[in-house]
C-alpha cells in the first residue's frame, strides 16, 4: 500500500521506540519522513535503516528557539503529518519528587508538543494532521506517577482543543499507549525492568505489554483517517478495563 506517496511526515521523537516505528510504517506506505530528536547517532542509524525517504534533524523540544528554527527551515505548507512522541519522563513519590524534575518533564512532554504544534502551523499542508502521544496514566493513575499522569492529561486536553480550533484545515488526535517495550524503560536495572514488564503484562487482558509497532499502527491510522479528529485512542492491551482485585 503506497497511500502516503508524495506526503511528508515530521516525526519528533522518531529515532527510537514508538516514533521510530511510526517512521517505518510511513515509509513502508510510500511517505517521506523527517526525524527529529537530540542524539545524532540514533538519528543517523534510523535514517540509514529507513533509506532515501528519511532525513534527520537534531532538535531538543525543551528549546523553543530550536523548535522555531526547525519550523522556519521547512517550506510553508510542506508537511502533511506531524507526529510528536518526544518526552523525557520523571517518576517518584509526590512527597519527595523535586519540582524541577517535574517541570523538566512538562517542558518536554507537554510544552514541547505545544510549541511544536504552534511553530509548525504555517508549515502544515491543508488537510494534514497532528498526532500527539499521551499515556493511560492520564485516566488510570499509578503510584509515583501523579505528575506524569497530569502531563498526559494535559496533552489529551490540548489535542481536543486544537482539533476544535484548527479544523477543518487540520485534524488533531492523541494516542494513549499503555506500557510498551522501548528504550524509555532503559533507566531501570535489567531484572527490575523485566519484572515490571512481566507483572504489568500479566495484569492486562492482552496478557502482555505492547510493542512500538502496535502503537504506531494506531497513530498512522489516526493521521490518515480523514474523519478522525479530537479523538484519544487507547492502545493499551486492555489497561483501562483491567481488574482492580482478584475476581471472585
Ligand atoms: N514506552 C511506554 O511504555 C509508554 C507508555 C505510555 C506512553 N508513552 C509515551 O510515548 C512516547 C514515546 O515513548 P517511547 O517509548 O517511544 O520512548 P523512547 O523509545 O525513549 O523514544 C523517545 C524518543 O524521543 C526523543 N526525545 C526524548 N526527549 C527529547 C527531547 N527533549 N527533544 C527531542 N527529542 C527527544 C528520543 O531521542 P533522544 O533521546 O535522542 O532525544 C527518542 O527518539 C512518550 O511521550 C512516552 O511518554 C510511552
Amino acid at each position: 500500500m503506497q497511500d502516503l506517496f508524495g506526503t511528508t511526515s515530521l516525526i519528533v521523537g522518531g529515532s527510537s521506540g514508538i516514533g521510530r516505528a511510526m517512521a517505518g510504517l510511513v515509509v513502508a506506505r510510500g511517505g517521506e519522513v523527517i526525524l527529529a530528536a537530540r542524539r545524532r547517532q540514533m538519528l543517523d542509524r534510523a535514517v540509514e535503516e529507513l533509506g532515501a525517504a528519511a532525513r534527520a534533524q537534531m532538535l531538543d523540544v525543551t528549546d523553543p528557539a530550536a523548535i522555531r528554527r526547525l519550523a522556519t527551515s521547512l517550506a510553508p505548507a510542506s508537511v502533511d503529518q506531524l507526529f510528536v512522541t518526544a518526552a523525557t519522563l520523571a517518576h517518584g513519590p509526590f512527597a519527595s519528587q523535586p519540582i524541577d524534575a517535574v517541570q523538566t518533564m512538562f517542558q518536554s512532554k507537554f510544552w514541547g508538543a505545544y510549541a511544536l504544534c504552534q511553530a509548525m502551523l504555517p508549515r502544515m499542508r491543508a488537510g494534514g494532521s497532528i498526532t500527539l502521544v499521551s499515556g493511560v496514566l492520564s485516566r488510570r493513575p499509578a503510584a509515583n506517577c501523579a505528575a506524569l499522569g497530569a502531563a498526559c492529561a494535559a496533552i489529551e486536553a490540548l489535542a481536543r482543543g486544537l482539533a476544535l480550533e484548527l479544523g477543518p484545515g487540520l485534524r488533531v488526535n492523541c494516542i494513549a499507549p499503555g506500557m510498551v517495550r522501548s528504550a524509555l524503560h532503559d533507566n531501570l536495572p535489567d531484572a527490575r525492568r523485566q519484572a515490571v514488564f512481566s507483572a504489568t503484562g500479566a495484569s492486562l487482558p492482552a496478557g502482555r505489554i505492547g510493542k512500538p509497532c502496535e502503537i504506531a499502527q494506531a497513530a498512522v491510522m489516526a493521521a490518515t483517517n480523514g474523519y478522525m479528529t479530537g479523538a484519544v485512542i487507547d492502545i493499551d492491551g486492555g489497561h483501562m478495563v483491567r481488574q482492580y482485585a482478584s475476581a471472585v
